[in-house]
């Protein structure tokens, strides 16, 4: 039987509930479909900080490489370790070390979710660059606290980083409806977001089979609202992908159903699967987090690492407790309910 290692990192607050409500539907998925996991799980957290002084020990990035996958709940403890130290002493280096240059995340709203727009039958896959853009942390400040103070942020857009994203898009595009919007800003932006135009164009020739649109963020900000059902994959830098994937998130309902993964697509390094949602200390211990957005990061995981035939049963077996109304609204459902009805729709 295929066995896949897991390398999993529960984390803080909601980040354990949902772990745990998403190996209870993996274990489900793997017994039906004749695949095993083997999971391992990491205390690093910000109770870990606050006990050895670290986020994760000197060597983490090290045991973390040897696994297929690395499935992370929530990280962050805002009153007992800084945010900004919990996200740069975890999250951030494991996708660096990874090379996980692609965070993908889809936007679609479930059976049974109401979003707060009107639009119906829309299903987006944004494709964000996670590794240089605008986050490429270049730049600097001098004469601090002088009336000449200067602060510069330099983004830094790379022909390798570019390609590799939009060859990424393009692929996705190509397994679903065809369609990709690249998103710049290339009427202001001259050099970076031109340079990305040219690339989208270049790239676009070597499939023809796919349509290619280009539009600037504010009007795809526009567009998200007014017609989402008109997308298929977007591809965006950093920062424009870090907006608009939040917009998608509460297109779709809010961050109980977003999903992510971190994808480097070279398999001798794991991917991390993750929901988007933080931690959640003013819900958690209360057994109310929603665990779909968990679980739908799961389903991801297991589509990633080949197991394509699990992750749509996962998929459907959120639909088919989302449309009897389980989950779909704030509180109505436990954390414990909706995971049992996953599973349940899943061994039926
Ligand atoms: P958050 O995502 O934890 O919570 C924002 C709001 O959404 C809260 O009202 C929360 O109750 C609600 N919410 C989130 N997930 C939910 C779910 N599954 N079901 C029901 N309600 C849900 O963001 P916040 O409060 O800004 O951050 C809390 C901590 O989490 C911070 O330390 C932050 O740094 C960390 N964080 C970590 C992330 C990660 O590990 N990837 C991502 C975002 C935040
Ligand atoms: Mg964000």
């Amino acid at each position: 039987m295929k066995t896949y290692t897991l390398a999993l990192i529960p984390g803080d607050g909601i980040g354990v509930d949902v772990t745990d409500a998403t190996m209870e539907v993996l274990d489900v998925a793997a017994a039906k479909f004749g695949f095993a996991l083997a999971p391992t799980t990491f205390p690093w957290s910000c109770e870990y900080y606050v006990e050895t002084g670290k986020m994760m020990p000197e060597d983490g990035i090290e045991q973390l490489r040897p696994f297929d996958a690395i499935y992370l709940g929530a990280v962050g403890w805002p009153k007992t370790v800084p945010d900004s130290v919990s996200l740069h002493g975890l999250l951030l280096p494991i996708r660096k070390a990874f090379t996980q240059y692609a965070n993908i995340r889809p936007h679609r709203l479930l059976p049974g979710v109401e979003g707060p727009l009107k639009a119906e039958g829309f299903d987006i896959l944004c494709i964000r660059e996670n590794t240089e853009g605008e986050y490429s942390g270049a730049g600097g400040r001098v004469h601090q606290g002088q009336d000449n103070e200067v602060a510069t942020e330099v983004a830094i857009f790379t022909r390798k980083g570019v390609e590799r994203i939009l060859r990424f898009g393009f692929e996705q595009a190509r397994a679903r409806r065809k369609h990709l919007t690249s998103v710049t800003k290339s009427n202001a932006q001259k050099y970076s977001m031109v340079f990305w135009d040219e690339m989208t164009d270049k790239i676009a020739a070597e499939y023809p089979d796919v349509t290619v649109s280009h539009m600037h963020i504010d009007a795809m900000a526009a567009k998200m609202v007014m017609a989402p059902q008109d997308l298929d994959v977007i591809v965006a830098s950093n920062l424009f992908g870090d907006i608009l994937t939040d917009l998608g998130a509460a297109i779709q309902g809010g961050l109980g159903f977003a999903a992510s993964a971190n994808i480097c697509p070279d398999p001798s390094v794991p991917s991390m699967f993750e929901p988007v949602h933080g931690s959640a200390p003013d819900i958690a211990g209360k057994n109310i987090a929603n665990p779909i957005a968990a679980i739908w990061s799961g389903a991801m995981m297991l589509d990633h690492l080949g197991e394509k035939t699990a992750a749509t049963a996962i998929l459907s077996a959120i639909e088919a407790a989302t449309a009897k109304g389980i989950g779909t609204r704030p509180g109505a459902s436990s954390t414990d309910e909706i995971t049992a009805a996953v599973k349940a729709a899943l061994e039926a």
